[in-house]
């Protein structure tokens, strides 16, 4: 989704933006521009494509400025173009905005600024209409247009407006969309995110909703709806700025995939004691109110509605209390049946999700308990919520999850033994169990990760597919739906995932010559039933990769090529079953050349619906 950096300072403005704006490529752009308030003159540089584009239209220009802003747009309103692309300025471009977000009512206000004030837009967006609204309730007081522009739009943004007249501030606005300020030594920037700032600063405040500020080189004033001036504390960085780089691997993608052992230690040793025990930080619910509890929704977008897939089966053997799982954008319009002993549970990466928030809202509403699992620290899903269970994944970069997806696993499992030993049904020799069986975890991802190099030979094997299909049965066919949305969004296979059992009520119709399956079948006790499943696709032609645990070798004799996975408890597989078919993924799109970190059409944080 689209990205917004600003700086106000004393140095380079226009470097400083686009290194910025470099941080937030992996959320997913088409175009992306700049303007800089030039000796009391605003400059617009824009440009569909990428930021190198950008960069090589201003690279012979001296654009000597120490205020500006940057924008990388994810279109929503009009194609991709440089018309398009922000920052949109008013008629005489002495007003500039980037913009994240969507303004819903842009239509009327783009009638009647036409009819009222003759305006006429150059662009098809509905970002446009904001500059021509400040621009025309500008009178020397840019915040006091900033606010009479805001009161008339309805929608989500975050907003960044500089001003010809006023070449020493900054403008912003919060509403839905994300936006964070950052605060340094005579210099003070805005952001969608951190890492876009993590280079010049550590001390942020984190915007909340329906706030406005004003930044200039020396200050940064914080104001709520109704202007009056508000304090927030300083939120300090704490993790490493050189997380969010490459470190040496060729893409986002498989560093983060390779730092799964050292993701999964964090969100699990962080929460054990000295002595052992478990403490399960920022959730604050009592034995009483988890017995309460009569039924548990699980609400997510993509892979982590796959991650509640995995929750579900595992909340409903734990814990004994029914789980729905449901994807966030039909949730939030169907009406579920929600009250007070209800346990929601969002997962979220970015927390910033806007079908997520919107769900987790509609939940509190109607008197749900509101858990999230979030790895953005300060997100709006966790600030929103009353409990917040941490990933601590570190930042993911690469558009495709990897290292949130099993950090939320491991997530689900600890929630999930903490619910069954409150509620009486785990016994603490499960528990115990339980909890040294994940400990393993770690130590068995890598192993797994030592198999890449033969799964790079596979995936020279079968990058030319056409068509894939994943099966499997229980948990493997949450897993399965996980390994095909990779494939599918890197590298454009068109694949499709489906429990093996289902596959004769349809779709084995398509299975033909050659048609590549892959069948997981790390269930010991489900292990027989899936190579029967293998048998039938194969005998109507399909190549057969299986997956499988290392020591039920039998699938070799129903299968082209197997992956093994180290021995390990039928429900802790996912966290082990997933990693070939990220490595898979990967090769598979490196193979093809495809943009692995920044697939066509699809953004990182999805904050429009
Ligand atoms: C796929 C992927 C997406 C996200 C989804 C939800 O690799 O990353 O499917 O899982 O957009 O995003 P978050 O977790 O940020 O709410």
């Amino acid at each position: 989704m689209c990205g917004i950096v600003g700086y106000v300072g004393e140095a380079n403005a226009k470097d400083i933006i686009i290194d910025g704006l470099k941080k937030l490529e992996y959320r997913g752009y088409d175009s992306s521009g700049i303007a800089l308030n030039v000796g009391g003159r605003l400059v617009v540089r824009k440009c569909k494509g990428r930021i190198a584009n950008l960069e090589n239209m201003i690279a012979e220009e001296e654009l000597s400025a120490t205020v500006g802003i940057g924008h990388t747009r994810w279109a929503t309103h009009g194609a991709p173009s440089d018309v398009n692309a922000h920052p949109h300025t008013n008629g005489d471009g002495s007003i500039a905005v980037i913009h994240n977000g969507i303004i819903e009512n842009f239509v009327e206000l783009k009638e009647w600024l036409a009819r009222d004030y003759g305006v006429q837009f150059r662009s098809e967006t509905d970002t446009e209409v904001i500059a021509h609204l400040i621009g025309i309730y500008y009178n020397g007081d840019l915040l006091d247009a900033v606010y009479k522009a805001i009161d008339k739009m309805r929608g989500a943004y975050a907003l960044g407006v500089i001003c010809a007249q006023e070449p020493d501030k900054i403008v912003a606005v919060r509403k839905e969309s994300p936006l964070v300020v950052g605060l340094g030594n005579n210099c003070n920037f805005i952001a969608s995110d951190i890492p876009a700032l993590l280079k010049h600063v550590r001390s942020l405040y984190l915007i909340e909703n329906n706030e406005v500020v004003l930044l200039t080189k020396d200050q940064v004033k914080l104001f709520d709806a109704n202007r009056k001036e508000i304090h927030r504390d300083v939120f300090h960085v704490t993790w490493d700025a050189d997380a969010a780089e490459k470190e040496g691997y060729d893409h986002f993608m498989i560093k983060e995939i390779h730092e799964q052992p050292k993701g999964l230690y964090e969100t699990l040793h962080r929460r054990i004691d000295e002595d052992g025990s478990v403490r399960l930080d920022g959730i604050n619910m009592s034995k009483d109110e988890i017995e309460k509890f009569s039924k548990v929704y699980i609400v997510a977008c993509g892979t982590a509605y796959h991650a509640g897939l995995v929750g579900k089966y595992i909340i409903e053997k734990l814990a004994k209390i029914p789980v729905e799982v449901d994807v966030a954008s039909e949730f939030r319009y169907r009406d579920p049946f929600v009250d007070d002993k209800t346990l929601f549970i969002a997962i979220s990466q970015s927390g910033e999700t806007l079908d997520t928030l919107a769900a987790l809202r509609e939940a509190k509403r109607k008197g749900a308990r509101v858990l999230s699992v979030v790895n953005v620290v300060g997100s709006s899903v966790a600030r929103e919520s009353d409990d917040v269970f941490y990933t601590w994944a570190g930042p993911e970069i690469a558009v495709a999850s990897t290292k949130a997806y099993t950090t939320q696993l491991m997530c689900m499992y600890l929630i999930a033994l903490y619910m069954g030993k409150e509620r009486g049904t785990l016994g603490s020799d499960a528990y115990n169990q339980y909890l040294n069986d994940l400990k393993e975890i770690p130590d068995l991802i890598q192993k797994i990760l030592d198999q890449e190099e033969a799964i790079y030979e596979i995936a020279k094997k079968l990058y030319k597919s056409q068509q894939v299909f994943f099966i499997g049965r229980g948990l493997d066919s949450s897993v399965a739906y996980e390994g095909s949305l990779k494939l599918k969004e890197i590298s454009y296979t068109n694949s499709f995932a489906i429990a093996a059992g289902e596959l004769k009520h349809g779709t084995i119709a398509l299975i033909e010559q050659d048609t590549l399956v892959i069948a997981l079948a790390t269930q010991d006790f489900l292990f027989e039933k899936m190579l029967s499943n293998i048998q039938e696709v194969k005998a109507r032609g399909a190549y057969v990769l299986g997956l499988a645990k290392e020591n039920n070798t039998t699938i070799e004799r129903q299968s082209d090529r197997v992956i093994y996975i180290p021995e390990c408890r039928d429900e802790l597989t996912p966290m082990l079953s997933v990693v070939p078919l990220q490595i898979l993924a990967y090769y598979i799109a490196k193979l093809r050349g495809c943009d692995i970190d920044k697939p066509k059409n699809l953004a990182k944080s999805v904050t429009v619906e």
